[in-house]
């Protein structure tokens, strides 16, 4: 059995899973007090992690049927995220590993997202092509094998999440702003505004600076009283553009690769219309539950399953990384 804890950002979340990659609890504590900061606050995040992490995991186990006893592993994000966030975990991670002397596996975050799609009870084996799009990256990978993989695209700029966000932001919705604003785009016409989709940038790059800014103009140029009556065409018009920047790279790299699969994962593959827009391509397509897209921590251990553990004690210095760490197929 694995325990997994999951705490790079503002979700404070544990899992239990099975070697065969069987979820047996994934519980996920929103801290829902960024809200008002229009953003996540590092030092409220980690306090509020710090709060959580023993009920989450207590959760975990209890839902999962079992107790510490029945855990062989314990993995944990290392990094990239919110530096205090992650330490919460990894102090955590380490108490309950050392305290059996079992073995710690550190997981890369991002490697996380792709391996929510190793998990039963459909995985995907690799090679694959994967869109990893969260509120911190967004990257077109090809996966060779369980352990990693090689970008083929990155964003120049700002993340689709963050774009989400930012857009969410300018038409007034909460934090985080996707879900905010996918369901206000619900109600909207998504031809009634022409926004960018960087069409300009060549190869698999993304870049949503230039999105975001024209949102701005319109909203300025419409008004208060006018871009609250339209609030859903913005919504809606703003969402199909993140999601045929993303697309139209998506489809780049297929072209190239006949025969490919493709992958999604990240908070933004819990899109409605990205889901919808993937699964239509025309290839043999995963996308994985939307609870499985936006952060968790099941995505953890599964992708700690193909990490090599690290035994009692060498992982009692084990640090977190901010940034960077990418994860290239040997
Ligand atoms: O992967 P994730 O949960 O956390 C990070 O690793 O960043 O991604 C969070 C991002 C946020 O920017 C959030 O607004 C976005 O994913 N997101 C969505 C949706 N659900 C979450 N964006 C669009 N539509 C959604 N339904
Ligand atoms: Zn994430």
């Amino acid at each position: 059995m694995i325990l997994a804890l999951e705490t790079s950002c503002d979700d404070t979340c544990a899992a239990v899973l099975t070697g065969a990659g069987e979820v047996l609890a994934s519980v996920v504590s929103s801290q829902g007090v960024h809200d008002r900061f229009g953003g996540v606050v590092p030092e409220i995040a980690s306090r509020h992690h710090l709060e959580l992490v023993n009920a989450v995991v207590d959760d975990a186990l209890r839902q999962a049927g079992c107790g510490l006893d029945d855990v062989t592993l314990v993995a944990v994000t290392q990094g990239p995220g919110l530096v205090g966030a992650l330490l919460i975990g990894i102090a955590t991670a380490k108490g309950l590993a050392a305290a059996r002397r079992l073995p710690l596996a550190p997981v890369d975050h991002l490697q996380g997202h792709v391996a929510a799609n190793f998990l039963a009870p459909e995985p995907v084996e690799p090679p694959f092509l994967c869109l990893i799009a969260s509120g911190g990256h967004t990257l077109l990978v090809r996966v060779t094998d369980h352990r990693g993989y090689e970008v083929l695209g990155g964003t120049l700029d700002d993340a689709a999440g963050e774009a989400f966000d930012k857009g969410a932001r300018l038409l007034g919705l909460g934090y985080p702003g996707g879900p905010a604003l996918s369901a206000l785009a619900r109600a909207g016409d998504p031809a009634a505004f022409a926004f960018p989709t960087a069409a300009r940038v060549a190869g698999l790059d993304f870049s949503f600076a230039g999105l975001k800014t024209a949102l701005l103009y319109a909203v300025r140029d419409l008004g208060e009283e006018e871009t609250a009556r339209r609030a859903a065409d913005l919504a809606a018009s703003y969402e199909h553009a993140i999601v045929e920047a993303l697309m139209a790279r998506v489809e780049r790299a297929l072209a190239a690769e006949p025969g490919a699969r493709l992958a999604i994962g990240g908070g933004v593959a819990a899109n409605r219309r990205l889901r919808a827009r993937a699964e239509a391509l025309g290839v043999q397509v995963k996308v994985p539950p939307p609870e499985l897209c936006t952060d968790n921590a099941a995505m953890i251990g599964s992708a700690a399953r193909w990490v090599d553990p690290v035994r009692h004690p060498d992982y009692l210095a084990l640090d977190a990384y901010a940034t960077g760490r990418r994860h290239r197929a040997p």
